[in-house]
């Protein structure tokens, strides 16, 4: 099967970046220069994916706003002479083929993917990127190396890493055999356990490639961790009955829905980028320079 079609949900209240997420969806906070949401539809697109949905909360049309066109401030950039940002924001409007549905209230995670149950259809294998993450992998985007491994072994799949002990009563964690580099057998999955219970270090990460039959599982999936309905727990009924790999993808992830995260994400990205990479980093020296005296 040819996996064509991602799911984005970022109905959350974004409650660990209040108050800046008040009025703001979290996918909206901006990293450096672009919207989180912005970042995880490029990976979706360089990844070859060709329709997406994001799932919204019932009040936000900021994101849909933001893929939309924009004609005033097109017009206004051609008059001010300013063609290279007109072709920057011609681009974003054009970027895939992107479809909104409504979560009236955030419910939990597999609530959220059950809200884009009609967008996929019987019988597809379809791809979910969480908006809490964006993983920087320049050369070879995350679910693209997903996409490529699912071509192989033809099952579900998450994306993964090993994580601190500290970390893992945040995380689904997986409990799974290893079979090559990288590609680990799943067994069983827990959503944020104690410490003492968890099966190992091996944790989810905001990326999935998912059979469509997880749709019939989550409609009678009773909420879990949270009072939430939880994709975890659902995908934990689907490892009993279909094939299902984590895989630990190559790339930096990073958790841009807590503070310390978003900062270290705007901190890297800024490094990275053509106009005051530079200048930051020499800034960041001498801020260092100066409190270590
Ligand atoms: C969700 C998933 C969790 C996963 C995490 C990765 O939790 O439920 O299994 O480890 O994303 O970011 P959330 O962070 O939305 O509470």
């Amino acid at each position: 099967m040819i996996i064509k079609k991602a799911i984005i949900p970022v109905a959350g209240f974004g409650t660990r970046l209040l108050p800046a997420t008040k009025s703001i969806p979290k996918a909206m906070l901006p990293v450096v220069d672009k919207p989180v949401i912005h970042y995880l539809v490029e990976e979706a697109i360089f990844s070859g994916i060709e329709e997406i949905a994001i799932v919204i909360g019932a009040d936000q049309k900021e994101i849909n706003d933001y893929f939309e066109r924009s004609v005033e401030l097109e017009k206004h950039l051609i008059k001010i002479g300013r063609l290279d940002l007109l072709e920057a924001i011609e681009k974003i409007s054009g970027m895939a083929k992107i479809s909104y549905v409504k979560q009236d209230y955030p419910r939990g995670l597999g609530h959220a993917i059950l809200c884009a149950k009609d967008f996929i259809g019987q019988d597809e294998v379809f791809a979910v990127l969480l908006g809490d993450d964006i993983i920087y992998s320049l050369k070879n985007p995350c679910l693209l190396q997903m996409i490529n491994s699912y071509n192989e072994c033809k099952g579900n799949i998450i994306g993964a890493m090993y994580i601190a002990d500290e970390l893992i009563s945040l995380h689904g964690i997986i409990k799974g055999t290893k079979l090559s580099d990288g590609l680990i057998k799943v067994e069983d999955l827990v959503e944020k356990p104690d410490l003492k219970e968890a099966p190992s270090n091996l944790a989810v990460m905001g990326r999935y490639i998912i059979h469509s039959e997880v749709f019939d599982i989550l409609e009678k999936t009773e909420p879990g961790k949270g009072g939430e309905i939880q994709l975890t727990d659902a995908l934990k009924t689907l490892c009993k009955v279909q094939e299902f790999f984590a895989y630990t993808f190559e790339g930096v992830r990073y958790d841009v829905g807590n503070t310390l995260g978003y900062m270290i994400a705007n901190t890297d990205f800024a490094l990275e980028q053509k106009e005051i990479g530079k200048d930051y980093k020499k800034y960041l020296i001498d801020l260092f320079n100066k409190h270590s005296q």
